[in-house]
């Protein structure tokens, strides 16, 4: 190939470098440096007009030679340009198969995540995700909620399954989406369509297909250490705790309204309506969310977050994309 290159008239060394001509000659265009050159040399030998060269054999292969050279360094810079933009077109179709089908998920869960169905949907991402434990890398965002529905934690999340089933059996005639996926773009539309933060959910997880170990979600009536303990384990800091523990800002456990994603969880715990007599203030909230209240370390966020909807916002989204990618295993 280098020997050929020694025919290439001037110009082309102007046009291209000799090391980009090897970089794109030698793997990329194996038609033109491989050994094919036979139907190609018999038929440029037969046009070539006779010269100087006695030797006739010389005179073809000379010939031969000129031809061809002159042929590819004139074809080139065409066929440089055409390569590329071929990559380029590639890597840019693949792109955008990439963010559509992206996009595809999010369209296809947008038109079942209604305000109401929110709160549901929210827990269910903590009720797959929520399982995860890093000191033997098990549970995790994984699907693996879909075969644990019987389990008494789990009571009341069937039915958000089901509106999952929906947009999953339309996404899959085209292309399968894992479950664990699907339930980690729905908590972020529950969030977002409720008036929280926007939150970025990346793709591309695999689905477990069977069961997490048992026992592994929190029980409301642990108190702050315990949590703080549990959530640890999970790879949590108290302040991830107390921002992740707002989604109960939603639902109905009597933080402000059911269907509107803001901080008033955190002013009602500060507030500690639970503690006055009568009335349904005894209703609001559940043990493990008053103890949080209870807990200096916790207080120190909760006051932040009452006071400051942005910063809540923010902590929650980060922790948010956390937990949607804990125990996580990735598509390849
Ligand atoms: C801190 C430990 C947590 C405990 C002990 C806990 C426990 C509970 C319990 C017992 C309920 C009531 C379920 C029912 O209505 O029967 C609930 C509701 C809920 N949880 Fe949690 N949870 C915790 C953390 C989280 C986290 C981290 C999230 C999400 C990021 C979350 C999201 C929700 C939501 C949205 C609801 C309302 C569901 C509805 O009203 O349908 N929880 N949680």
């Amino acid at each position: 190939m280098t020997s050929t290159f020694s025919y290439l008239p001037p110009c082309n060394a102007a046009v291209v470098s000799s090391s980009s001509l090897r970089y794109y000659l030698k793997p990329k265009f194996p038609a033109l440096s491989s050994p094919s050159t036979v139907p190609f040399r018999s038929k440029t030998a037969i046009s070539c007009s006779p010269s100087a060269h006695a030797d006739a054999s010389v005179q073809t292969d000379f010939c031969f030679l000129k031809k061809r050279e002159f042929v590819f360094s004139a074809a080139l810079p065409f066929l440089l340009i055409l390569h590329e933009s071929v990559e380029g077109f590639r890597a840019g179709a693949a792109e955008r198969l990439d963010r559509s089908e992206d996009e595809r998920i999010r369209e296809e869960v947008r038109k079942v995540v209604t305000k109401g169905r929110a709160p549901g949907l929210l827990r269910l991402v903590f009720h797959d995700a929520g399982t995860f434990e890093m000191n033997d890398n098990s549970g995790g965002m994984n699907g693996s909620i879909i075969h644990e529905l019987n389990r008494p934690e789990n009571k009341g999340l069937k039915k958000s399954v089901k509106i999952l089933e929906e947009a999953k059996s339309k996404l899959d005639l085209i292309r399968p989406v894992s479950w664990a996926d699907l339930i980690a773009v729905a908590g972020a539309e529950a969030v977002s369509i409720c008036g929280g933060p926007i939150i970025a959910v990346e793709l591309g997880r695999l689905d477990l297909g069977k069961p997490d170990p048992e026992g592994k979600l929190p029980e409301e009536s642990l108190d702050a250490v315990g949590l703080k303990q549990i959530f640890s384990k999970k790879g949590f800091a108290t302040r991830e705790l107390v921002a992740l523990s707002g989604a109960h800002t939603i639902g109905g456990k009597g933080f402000g309204s059911p269907i509107v994603f803001d901080n008033a969880y955190f002013k009602i715990l500060l507030e500690k309506p639970w503690s006055s007599k009568g009335g349904m203030s005894s209703m609001i909230g559940l043990p493990s969310d008053r103890a949080l209240a209870d807990d200096d370390e916790c207080l120190r966020w909760i006051k932040e977050y009452a006071n400051n909807q942005t910063v809540f916002f923010e902590d929650f989204q980060n922790a948010y994309i956390k937990l949607v990618n804990s125990g996580a295993k990735w598509k390849s």
